[in-house]
C-alpha cells in the first residue's frame, strides 16, 4: 500500500529519474531511501525450502551464483529448514525490507494466501520456483519455474515396466519412500506411482511412508520396511538422497540392491552421487529433477524489469539415467 502511495505522490510531481527504474519493480516506483541497497541493484529476498539434499545444494548455489553482486543484484538468501512458519517470517521480512522481488520455493503447496496477499499490497513481485503453490488467487504470483513431478513419477513407472518385463518377473512388490508430504515433488511423484501400481495387476505397494526427502530418514524408514517385509523387489526413492540412506540399510540387513542385486533401487534428482552409485551398481536408475534455476528466474526478472510479458508457468525440460547411459553422461 505505502508503495502505491509513493508511486501516486512522485507520479504527480514528475520526478525525471523514476524513467531509469532499473531494480524498481519493472519500472514501477520506489523510493531509494526506502531499500536496502543502491539503487541500480536488484535486491531479490530469496525463501529456501532448507538443506535436506544434494539437490537442494546444486539448486541454492545456482541461485547463489547468478544473484551475485558482479551480475547486479544483491541477494537476501534465507534457509527456512524445512519449515513453512519459517518461510512465511521470511517472506513478512522481506516486504519489511521493501525488496525488489521475492522468490519463494516453497516447501509445500498449500498456505501461502495470506502472506502472497500481503506481498501483493506492497506491490512486490513473487517468483515461484521448483515445487508449485496452490493458491485462490492466481495473481498472488507472477511466475512459476520448475519441474513436472508427475511426469517424472510417470517415467520411472514406464522404465521400471520396461525393467521388470525383461528380467521376466511376475510379481512386483514395492516400497515406497516419498518425499515431505505435501511439496509438490511429493505429489506429483507419488501421483504417477500410485496410478501405474493401480495400471499393473502384478505390481504391489507393499509399504508408502515419507522419508522427507533426507538421507537419515530414507535410511530409517528402509529399515523399518525391511524389518516388515522380506519379499521387497523394489525400493522406490522419491529423490537420490532417500535412496542412498535406503542403500546402506539394505546393505545394512545383509541384502544386496543395483541390477545385480535382490533389490531394484530407483530414485529422481540425479545429482552426482547418484552416478557414482549407479557406477558402483547399488542404484539402478535415476529421474532428473534439474535445480539450476537460477539463471530462469533471472531470465523472468530481466524481463519484468524492461516492462516485458512472461510465461506464468515454465517446465523444464528433464532426461532420464540408467546404469548403461550413465558412464557418458
Ligand atoms: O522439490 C524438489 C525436490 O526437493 C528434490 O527432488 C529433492 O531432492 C528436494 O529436496
Amino acid at each position: 500500500m505505502k508503495r502505491k502511495v509513493i508511486t501516486a505522490l512522485l507520479a504527480a510531481t514528475m520526478v525525471a529519474s523514476l524513467a531509469v527504474g532499473c531494480g524498481n519493480k519493472g519500472g514501477d516506483s520506489k523510493s531509494d531511501s526506502s531499500k536496502s541497497s543502491s539503487s541500480d541493484e536488484i535486491t531479490i529476498g530469496f525463501s529456501q525450502v532448507g538443506a535436506e539434499s544434494d539437490w537442494r545444494t546444486a539448486n541454492s548455489e545456482s541461485m547463489k551464483s547468478t544473484f551475485s553482486e558482479k551480475n547486479g543484484y544483491k541477494l537476501i538468501f534465507d534457509d527456512a529448514q524445512q519449515k513453512q512458519e519459517n518461510q512465511i517470517t521470511a517472506i513478512r521480512n522481506f516486504i519489511q525490507q521493501d525488496v525488489d522481488y521475492i522468490v519463494l520455493a516453497p516447501v509445500t503447496e498449500t498456505g501461502w494466501d495470506t502472506v502472497l496477499k500481503e506481498a501483493k499490497d506492497a506491490d512486490i513481485p513473487v517468483i515461484i520456483v521448483d515445487r508449485m503453490i496452490d493458491v485462490s488467487d492466481d495473481s498472488l504470483y507472477t511466475a512459476w519455474v520448475g519441474s513436472n513431478f508427475k511426469m517424472e513419477g510417470q517415467k520411472a513407472c514406464e522404465w521400471l515396466n520396461a525393467y521388470a518385463e525383461a528380467k521376466g518377473m511376475k510379481e512386483v512388490n514395492i516400497a515406497h519412500i516419498q518425499g515431505t508430504i505435501g511439496a509438490s515433488a511429493q505429489i506429483g511423484r507419488t501421483e504417477g506411482f500410485d496410478e501405474a501400481v493401480e495400471a499393473h495387476d502384478n505390481w504391489t505397494t507393499l509399504a508408502q511412508q515419507s522419508g522427507e526427502f533426507t538421507q537419515a530418514k530414507g535410511q530409517e524408514v528402509m529399515e523399518s520396511f525391511l524389518k516388515s517385509y522380506d519379499d521387497i523387489d523394489v525400493v522406490i526413492c522419491e529423490n537420490d538422497n532417500e535412496a542412498f540412506g535406503a542403500i546402506d540399510a539394505i546393505k545394512a540387513a545383509g541384502k544386496t540392491c543395483g541390477p545385480e542385486g535382490d533389490i531394484i533401487v530407483v530414485s529422481f534428482d540425479s545429482v552426482k552421487a547418484a552416478f557414482e552409485s549407479m557406477i558402483a551398481g547399488d542404484l539402478n536408475a535415476t529421474f532428473e529433477c534439474n535445480p539450476l534455476h537460477g539463471p530462469r528466474v533471472a531470465e523472468i526478472i530481466q524481463k519484468l524489469e524492461k516492462g516485458e510479458e512472461v510465461e506464468k508457468i515454465q517446465y523444464v525440460d528433464e532426461q532420464v539415467f540408467t546404469k548403461d547411459n550413465t558412464t557418458k553422461e
